[in-house]
């Protein structure tokens, strides 16, 4: 038995948080270990819909271990609001049952502010944030400024790194003209939160290498996607981490995380939201269906999802660069009742053919996409639970994907519901790969 390492091959939004819940079932602990509550992920179990941005999707399954890893930016006022709105669901998260690193930087509303401040300066250049301070957050942990969890312990500590940061952010408030919150205030609110967060801190890797000794099966749940990664997504309109899932284990401080089955988390087609490149996007009547059938509207922030035709190409790029061993196939219903489906094979750049995603913003901008089209299925896929009960044409959509992209399908997905999941291949019991 293996652990398993779920992270998005594309933009986001792939259905990471469903496929998470579903395999949690077979894990004993489901880790985060980047991102923060700018990551929106989505279960729909029993007809009740959980919407989760901080809080691991094993959360809602009880008698598992969440653990929040020091690679995440943690928004501790939106934690205890997510906290309490799972407990209105019924959901107990206590300190038994919830674990967070006491090294995971602190998102402020300073962060907050600066984001939103520096994307409105941007105007039309934007990149389309979350507008929840994650990229300030990351900076100011790269800086070596950041307050981090454990700091909360020791107000006389807390109160020095308070006022180091605010040395840096009165200079970015006057420059980019945004209000910082009263210092004395927030630092009261930072020592009443303190006392909250105290007891779920824990040396998180230690538990990790705890459960691990004791045969424990870990699951890693990845939040955003390979193309909004820092180093390998369509820079700059990136988060500011690394999504893939090599950073599970730098993000939890579990170094064997280095040999787990790769679970990519791919959507049947493409969506994207916020700024930047997307060459399969398909402003058409193709693209509003898809939209419409698939509910596309951002967990986080209610925009519109961007929406177009699967790109192979960037796709069996992502696996390769992210090592990905399987694929969980989502959202294979919303392809029902097209005619034709597209699939991009290839780009052309000046009249070159390329068989890969360039890494240049202008390039990027400037590709075209070769489609191959393969035939619809006017039947239903959704609420299929076998491989046996998909139309012949969705099996030869999904083969060829298989094909293009280089990995096999292990699961596949034909609707929100938890219990509407094609298991081709236990990911846990696959053989695991090394990143
Ligand atoms: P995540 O960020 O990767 O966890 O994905 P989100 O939760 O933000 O977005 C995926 C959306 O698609 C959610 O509303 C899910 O409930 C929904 N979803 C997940 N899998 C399927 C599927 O197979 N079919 C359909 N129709 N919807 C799905
Ligand atoms: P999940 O985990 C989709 C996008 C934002 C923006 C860019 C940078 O639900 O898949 P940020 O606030 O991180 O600085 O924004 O990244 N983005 C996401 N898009 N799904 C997400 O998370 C995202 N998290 C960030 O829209 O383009
Ligand atoms: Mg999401």
């Amino acid at each position: 038995m293996s652990h398993v390492i779920v992270a998005g091959t594309q933009w986001g939004d792939e259905g990471k948080g469903k496929i998470v819940d579903w395999l949690s079932d077979r894990a004993d602990t489901v880790v985060r270990f980047q991102g923060g509550h700018n990551a929106g992920h989505t279960l729909v179990i029993d007809g009740v819909t959980y919407a989760l941005s901080m809080l691991p999707s094993g959360v809602v399954r009880p008698g598992k271990i969440s653990l929040i890893g020091n690679g995440v930016v943690l928004e501790p006022w939106a934690l205890f609001k997510e906290i309490e709105a799972v407990a209105a669901k019924g959901v107990k998260v206590s300190p038994a049952s919830l674990k967070i690193s006491d090294s995971a930087p602190l998102i402020l509303p300073l962060h907050t502010a600066l984001d939103q401040a520096r994307e409105k300066r941007r105007g039309q250049d934007k990149i389309g944030t979350t507008g929840r301070g994650i990229g300030p957050a990351y900076e100011d942990k790269i800086a070596r400024r950041a307050l981090r969890t454990g700091d909360l312990k020791d107000p006389d500590l807390l109160r020095m790194r308070l006022q180091q940061l605010y040395e840096t952010y009165s200079h970015l408030a006057q420059a980019l003209s945004f209000d910082l919150p009263d210092f004395e205030m927030l630092f009261d609110d930072l020592c009443k939160i303190a006392k909250r967060l105290e007891p779920y801190l824990v040396p998180t890797w230690k538990v990790l290498e705890q459960a691990h000794r004791a045969g424990q099966r870990l699951l890693f749940e990845g939040a955003q996607g390979a193309m909004l990664d820092i180093d390998h997504g369509t820079y700059p309109f990136v988060t500011s981490s690394n999504t893939q899932a090599g950073n599970a284990a730098l993000g939890s401080g579990f170094g064997a995380a280095r040999h787990a089955h790769i679970l990519g988390i791919t959507k049947a087609y493409t969506t994207r939201v916020g700024s930047g490149p997307f060459p399969t996007e398909d402003q058409g009547p193709a693209g509003v269906r898809l939209a419409e059938r698939g509910h596309e509207f951002g967990t986080v922030t209610g925009r519109p999802r961007r929406c177009g035709w699967f790109d192979a190409v960037m796709v069996r790029q992502t696996a390769q660069i992210g090592g990905f061993d399987s694929m969980a196939l989502t959202k294979l219903d919303v392809l029902d009742g097209f005619e034709t489906l597209k699939i991009c094979t290839g780009y052309t750049l000046k009249g070159q053919q390329l068989d890969y995603f360039p890494a240049n913003a202008a390039d990027q901008d400037g590709i075209t996409p070769l489609y191959e089209t393969l035939p619809g299925w006017q039947e239903t896929t959704a609420n299929c639970q076998s491989m046996a009960d998909l139309p012949p044409a969705a099996k030869a959509y999904i083969e060829r994907l298989e094909t293009l992209v280089g990995i096999p399908a292990s699961l596949i997905s034909t609707s929100p519901r938890r219990e509407d999941t094609i298991l081709c291949a236990d990911p846990f019991a696959l053989k695991p790969g090394a990143i």
